[in-house]
C-alpha cells in the first residue's frame, strides 16, 4: 500500500507533530506529511517541520476578512497537498463545517482530556489542565477521536487516563498527559493508516480483532 498522505495542523509547540514525524522515520506509520499547517506564526512546530525538511505553510486569519474564507484557504492547502488525512495535532481553532465534510471520518484530533469531561468551545491547551484541577477529578488523560461537526464530539478511537496527585499544577498534569498523547496519537494514526480502523456509529473498532483499540 502506498504511503497514506497526511497533512498536520498545529497552533504551537508541535510536540505531538514531532511524535508523528519520530514514529513515521521509524517506519512504524505507514504515511507521509506532505503539509504541516499552522495558523500562528511563530508556532515552534513550523520549525521542527522545517528541521525535518516537512512542506510547512502559515495561514494567516488576519489576511482573511472571515471564517469562512480562512478554512476555504486550509481546504485549498490541503488539497493542493493532495492530503488523504488530516491530523489535528494541538491545532486550537475550530474547523469550518465544510472542511469537516469535504474531510469526512478522516480528520484525526488529540484532546488533552478524558472526553466527554472538559472538553468542547473554550477547552484547549492549559485551559483543559487548570479545569481538571479546579474540579478535583482524580484521574484525567487524553483522548483521540475522529472529528465530526461538532466541537470534542466525535467517535472515539482511543483513550488512556493519569491520576491526579494532590500536588500537581498545570504544568505537572500538562507533561503526563503530553506522554499519554505522544503514545496515543501516533498509534491511532498508525492503525488509520493500515487500514485497521472500522467506525460503526459512534464506536471505533480495530479492525482484525473487532476489539476496542485501547
Ligand atoms: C496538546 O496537549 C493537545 O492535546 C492540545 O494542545 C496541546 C498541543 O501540544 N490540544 C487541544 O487542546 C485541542 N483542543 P503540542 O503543540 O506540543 O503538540
Amino acid at each position: 500500500m502506498p504511503p497514506v498522505k497526511i497533512g498536520v495542523l498545529i497552533s504551537g509547540h508541535g510536540s505531538n507533530l514531532q511524535a508523528l514525524i519520530d514514529q513515521i522515520t521509524t517506519g512504524k506509520i505507514n504515511g507521509q506529511i506532505t503539509v504541516v499547517i499552522s495558523d500562528r506564526k511563530d508556532a515552534y512546530g513550523l520549525i521542527r517541520a522545517e528541521t525535518h525538511q516537512l512542506n510547512a505553510v502559515f495561514v494567516d486569519r488576519k489576511s482573511c476578512s472571515t471564517e469562512t474564507e480562512f478554512n476555504r484557504k486550509i481546504l485549498a492547502v490541503l488539497t493542493n497537498n493532495e492530503v488523504q488525512l488530516i491530523v489535528l495535532a494541538g491545532y486550537l481553532r475550530i474547523l469550518s463545517g465544510e472542511v469537516v465534510h469535504a474531510y469526512h471520518n478522516r480528520i484525526i484530533n488529540i484532546h488533552p482530556a478524558l472526553i466527554p469531561s472538559f472538553c468542547g468551545q473554550g477547552y484547549y491547551g492549559k485551559k483543559v489542565h487548570q479545569a481538571v484541577l479546579d474540579y478535583g477529578v482524580k484521574l484525567t488523560g487524553a483522548t483521540v477521536h475522529f472529528v465530526d461537526e461538532g466541537t470534542d464530539t466525535g467517535p472515539i478511537i482511543s483513550q488512556r487516563a493519569v491520576a491526579v496527585e494532590r500536588d500537581d499544577t498545570v504544568e505537572s498534569l500538562q507533561n503526563k498527559v503530553l506522554n499519554l498523547e505522544h503514545q496515543l496519537l501516533p498509534e491511532a494514526v498508525m492503525l488509520y493508516c493500515a487500514g485497521k480502523l472500522k467506525i460503526d456509529g459512534r464506536k471505533v473498532w480495530r479492525i482484525e480483532d473487532e476489539k476496542s483499540v485501547n
